[in-house]
């Protein structure tokens, strides 16, 4: 039982070792982040392509970091040196303080991962979901430990910005949500905490209806995708333009986001169509090569 574990993880310096259970665009910065911090990061996905995949990106944006003088070439080999890919869920979580769950939104998925987390995860371990679209209570009641559980949203580039997200469930204790507070800032980030469980929590309810505006933007004719992304550089003042930012969030878990927004909180949400038409086509943004833009023939050298 969790809640009596006599090891159990009470503060953030109980924690040494990081299971992040997912490689792709999140997990992979995720575990990125955690082993610049110092932690012993087990990095999982569920086969060998899947992980060396996101090993192979973290290591690119490890070399990145340190050709932009951000990080020295000591601290890029010595992050690496830290994750350990697998693909055995067992080894990953066998001795685990924090279980980060980065596997893709939906539920069925992430109950099935959740059963065999419990089976070898220790009692100790806190554990915590980076989901953008789903209910902190709803998964929480899935694992043997609500009390110990919550939402830790991080935001891509995990390893560029600096907000993570602390959302409390409706069982989360206020020692886990501490901890985890602690544990972001641990990792160099500066955490938020969402006290309400609701749908697109903080960030998302804010950006995912902006990036739905500009689409319907370009689909009423109003105007393009590119000049609806010089509106947002230069009139809203943002880093990247809202199509690019929709590329590097992902089309489709923006459309998720969205249409659980949509069912939640009612039709001021309803998707714009051209979002399902990308994500129909397969382009689904920077990790596939393509969405609003076409990133492989400008030679975009972020790997996939
Ligand atoms: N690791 C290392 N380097 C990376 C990288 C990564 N993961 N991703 C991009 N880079 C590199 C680029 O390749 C580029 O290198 P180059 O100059 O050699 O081509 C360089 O970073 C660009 O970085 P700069 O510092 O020169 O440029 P910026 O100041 O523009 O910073 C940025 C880049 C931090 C990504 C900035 O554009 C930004 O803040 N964008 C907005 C991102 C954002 O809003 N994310 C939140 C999305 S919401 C979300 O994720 C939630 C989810 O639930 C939907």
């Amino acid at each position: 039982d969790p809640d009596t574990a006599t090891d159990a993880v009470r503060s953030v310096d109980d924690i040494s070792t990081i299971a992040v259970l997912g490689a792709g665009n999140m997990g992979h910065g995720i575990a990125e982040v955690a082993a610049l911090a110092g932690f012993e990061v087990f990095l999982r996905d569920i086969d060998d392509d899947l992980v060396r995949a996101g090993y192979d990106r973290i290591e690119w944006s490890l070399g990145k970091l340190a050709e932009k003088d951000r990080i020295s070439d000591d601290e890029a080999d010595a992050a690496l040196d830290r994750v350990t890919p697998v693909v055995d869920l067992a080894a990953a979580v066998g001795d685990a303080d924090v279980v980060v769950e980065v596997v893709p939104e939906r539920m069925e998925v992430k109950k099935d991962v959740y059963a065999e987390v419990e089976a070898h995860a220790p009692d100790r371990a806190l554990f915590v979901t980076n989901t953008s679209s789903l209910s902190i209570t709803e998964l929480g009641r899935e694992t043997d430990r609500p009390e110990r559980f919550c939402g830790m949203h991080f935001f891509n580039p995990p390893v560029r910005m600096r907000l993570v997200e602390v959302i409390s469930g409706a069982d989360s204790t206020e020692e886990t949500l501490s901890t985890v507070e602690a544990l972001a800032e641990r990792l160099g980030k500066t955490p938020v905490r969402v006290h309400k469980d609701s749908p697109g929590f903080v960030v998302n309810r804010v950006l995912v209806p902006l990036l739905n505006e500009a689409a319907w933007a370009v689909h009423d004719g109003e105007a393009t995708v590119a000049e609806v992304d010089s509106t947002t550089k230069y009139g809203l003042g943002l880093p990247m333009g809202s199509f690019e930012l929709a590329d590097q969030v992902g089309i489709d878990v923006a459309l998720h986001v969205l249409e659980y927004m949509h069912d939640q909180l009612g039709d001021a949400y309803e998707p714009c169509p051209l979002l399902a038409e990308k994500v129909a086509a397969g382009d689904l943004g920077t990790k596939s090569g393509a969405g609003f833009y076409d990133y492989e023939s400008r030679g975009a050298e972020i790997p996939t």
